[in-house]
C-alpha cells in the first residue's frame, strides 16, 4: 500500500537554528494521527513543510508517492492538501452559507465551482459537510457573529468543502470550551475512516478521544509514536512533559 504522506529525514534550519530535524513521518490511507509536542518542537514548521508554506533545508516529502518537496504551496494544495491554520480565515460580513460557497473559489479563481460540487454526488456531499460540522441551522448567519466554536467548525467545513486528500489542522480546539471540544472530537471521529488527518494538538483529553496512532515530536525530531496508552507510558515522553503543562 502506497502511503499517503512521507516525510522522510524532514529538515528545516532558520539560520543556525533547526527547528525541524531529520523528521520521518508516514501516514496512512484513512488515519487520523495526531502530532504531539511541547511549544517549539517544530509541530507547526512540520505542517509548513508539508504544505510548501516554507522550504525544507534538506529531506523529501512524498504524497501518495509523488514527490511534492520542490513545489510551491499553491501547486501542494492542488495536489490535494488542505489546511486550517490556527486563525480563522472566514470573512466576517458573508454568511455561513457564502462562506462555504468562496471556500474553493479563493483558492482556484472566481469562476471555478467548488470541489465537492464537481463530484458526481457533489449536492450531497455539500450537504453531508454541513451536517458533519453541525451548522445545518446557522446558514444564514453571518460568519462575524458565530461563537468561537462555531468559527471553528465553520472553517473545518470550508477545508473539507475542497475535498482534500490529506487534512492538516493546527490546535483546532485552541480557546475552546469543554463543549465546544466534545463537539469538536465528534466531528473528527466522523471524519476518520474516510479522511486522512493530521491533527496538532496540546490537549490530551481531546487527543485520548481522537487519536489513532500518535506522534510526538521533541527538538524538531521524532520523540516516539504508539497508542494512546504506549506514549502515556513512555518514560521519555514523560520526562520531556515533567515541567511543562504536562501530559494530562
Ligand atoms: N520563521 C522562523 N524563524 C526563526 N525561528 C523560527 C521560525 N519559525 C519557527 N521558529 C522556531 O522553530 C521552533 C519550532 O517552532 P514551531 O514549529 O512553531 O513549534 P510548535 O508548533 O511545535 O510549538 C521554535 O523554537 C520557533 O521559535
Ligand atoms: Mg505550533
Amino acid at each position: 500500500m502506497t502511503s499517503v504522506l512521507e516525510l522522510k529525514g524532514v529538515t528545516r534550519a532558520f539560520n543556525d537554528y533547526i527547528a525541524v530535524n531529520g523528521f520521518d513521518l508516514t501516514v496512512n490511507e484513512g488515519e487520523l494521527r495526531c502530532l504531539l509536542g511541547p511549544n517549539g518542537a517544530g509541530k507547526t514548521t512540520s505542517l509548513d513543510l508539508i504544505t510548501g508554506r516554507q522550504k525544507l533545508t534538506s529531506g523529501s516529502v512524498h504524497l501518495r508517492g509523488n514527490d511534492i518537496t520542490h513545489m510551491s504551496e499553491q501547486q501542494i494544495a492542488r495536489q490535494g492538501v488542505g489546511r486550517k491554520f490556527q486563525v480563522p480565515a472566514v470573512f466576517k460580513e458573508l454568511s455561513v452559507k457564502d462562506n462555504f460557497e468562496v471556500a474553493f473559489t479563493r483558492e482556484r479563481g472566481p469562476f471555478a465551482n467548488m470541489a465537492v460540487m464537481r463530484r458526481s454526488d457533489g449536492e450531497a456531499r455539500y450537504n453531508e459537510i454541513i451536517e458533519i460540522v453541525g451548522l445545518g441551522d446557522r446558514l444564514e448567519v453571518p460568519a462575524g457573529l458565530l461563537s468561537h466554536g462555531e468559527t471553528q467548525w465553520l472553517e473545518i467545513g470550508m477545508v473539507l468543502m475542497q475535498d482534500p486528500s490529506l487534512l492538516l489542522m493546527d490546535e483546532p480546539t485552541a480557546g475552546m470550551t469543554e463543549q465546544e471540544t466534545a463537539k469538536t472530537s465528534d466531528i473528527f471521529n466522523e471524519l476518520k475512516g474516510t479522511h486522512t488527518l493530521i491533527v496538532v494538538e496540546h490537549d490530551m483529553s481531546f487527543v485520548r478521544e481522537i487519536a489513532d496512532i500518535i506522534t510526538v515530536m521533541h527538538m524538531g525530531s521524532l520523540l516516539a509514536e504508539g497508542t494512546i496508552s504506549e506514549i502515556e507510558n513512555n518514560s521519555v515522553v514523560r520526562e520531556v512533559y515533567l515541567g511543562s503543562e504536562g501530559i494530562s
